[in-house]
């Protein structure tokens, strides 16, 4: 009698993704939020609410607006447990530890995966909380509602969370598609300048690498976004957001599960400089370094011309963004970033470049000795000197 058997066959899961778009959901007139909290066959929906403090303490009314509002459809909303208020920033995921008080709220909770976990807050707060969300009962449900640029040009958008361990970021997390997303413009004025522009370098990845009519858009309105004229800025943040929604919804890969992350162009180094600067240089700063880097390299290579060069490295420092950390000096630290980049992702390493702008293509390997002058040319560049 033969014992080995085997059994295989394929199955496939649909997910929906719901992005909204509002001017300030907090407001008990608006049904955004109470359309989406959908209670369950019998009761109402559990709501248990985290707030980055960064929002808390520009908007101190917030709690009390999430009472008055779970107040207000309260024939099917109720506050599951105390509304929590989250120290948040880069450091929030630099440690697996922080996540123990996030899990043991939603225990506290009684949440159960017709419930809901909502984050209000930037990127890393989302992400942590999403994370913790997607852990507790293998999955509930989750809403984010990003408040700063970068979470609404891109952070909130992904089907991802994650927080950060053995000195790599996002190492620990998981693919899982929110229940929704809300970029609610009502928060952005309360941005520091620093986290304003942080979002906008996203903006322009996703542009050099889909869409050159919006880059171009961009480019030419950069000093009127960086000075904070919200109607420009709105429209950009959408314009990135919808290009990212797109790449999930419509790119194929969802999840992740080929080689190529087109999203992460000018990220190798972009998270690795994060690391080697103890996370002093956000996220966004780091991506608008990493695409200068990955441009200058790819128009010394002889890919991209020197016109849309020129204009891109333009675009970026109006903007408001520096092109250079001395961090980069150290380029065999740097260049380590390229083996981990390829470790996360598997398979052979795999970069995507421009050698147009909305044209992008990957490479799989990098000169070491190209990249090593990129960075000089960076240096001399932000020292005021052409090379
Ligand atoms: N999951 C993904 O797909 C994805 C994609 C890109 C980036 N990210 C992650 O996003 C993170 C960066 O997000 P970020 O740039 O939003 O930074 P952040 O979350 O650190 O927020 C920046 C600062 O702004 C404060 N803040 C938030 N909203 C505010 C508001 N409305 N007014 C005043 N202050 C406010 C926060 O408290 C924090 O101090 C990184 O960890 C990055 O890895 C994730
Ligand atoms: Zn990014």
């Amino acid at each position: 009698m033969n014992h080995h058997k085997y059994i295989e066959h394929e199955f496939s899961l649909s997910f929906k993704h719901r992005l909204f778009f509002t001017e300030d959901c907090l407001n008990s007139q608006d049904e955004t939020l109470s359309q989406l909290l959908s209670p369950p066959a019998s009761g109402k929906a559990k709501c248990l609410f985290f707030i980055d403090n960064g929002v808390h303490a520009n908007h101190p009314k917030i709690t009390n607006r999430i009472q008055q509002y779970i107040n207000k459809y309260s024939h099917q909303l109720t506050l599951a447990g105390p509304i929590e208020i989250v120290e948040s920033g880069e450091h929030l995921k630099n440690n697996p530890r922080h996540m123990e008080p996030i899990l043991q709220s939603i225990n506290d909770a009684k949440l159960c995966r017709q419930s809901y976990v909502i984050a209000i807050g930037g990127g890393a707060l989302l992400d942590t909380i999403g994370f913790g969300a997607a852990m507790s009962h293998r999955g509930i449900r989750h809403i984010r509602i990003a408040t700063t640029t970068l979470a609404q040009a891109d952070s909130a958008i992904g089907v991802k969370n994650g927080i950060n361990a053995f000195e790599k970021k996002n190492y620990l997390g998981t693919f899982a598609c929110p229940w929704a997303v809300i970029n609610d413009a009502s928060f952005l004025p309360t941005l520091s300048d620093e986290d304003w522009i942080s979002g906008f370098s996203e903006a322009v990845k996703v542009a050099l690498l889909k869409d050159k009519d919006f880059y171009y858009a961009l480019s030419k309105n950069a000093a009127l976004i960086q000075s904070r004229n919200a109607e420009i800025a709105h429209r950009v943040i959408s314009q990135s957001a919808y290009l990212h929604f797109d790449h999930i919804v419509a790119g194929g890969d969802p999840f992740e599960l080929m080689t190529a992350r087109p999203l992460d162009f000018g990220h190798w180094s972009a998270h690795k400089l994060e690391q080697m600067t103890n996370y002093e240089l956000k996220h966004g700063h780091a991506v608008a370094i990493g695409l200068a880097l990955d441009l200058t390299y790819a128009n010394k290579k002889g890919w991209l011309n020197n016109a849309p060069y020129q204009d891109i490295i333009s675009c970026l420092k109006n903007l408001g963004f520096n092109l250079y950390h001395p961090a980069m000096c150290r380029t065999n630290e740097l260049f380590n970033g390229l083996q981990e980049f390829q470790e996360h992702l598997g398979g052979n390493l795999t970069i995507s470049m421009i050698n147009d702008i909305g044209n992008s293509f990957d490479v799989h390997e990098i000169d070491l000795a190209i990249m090593e002058q990129s960075i000089k040319a960076l240096k001399l560049l932000a020292d005021h000197k052409v090379e």
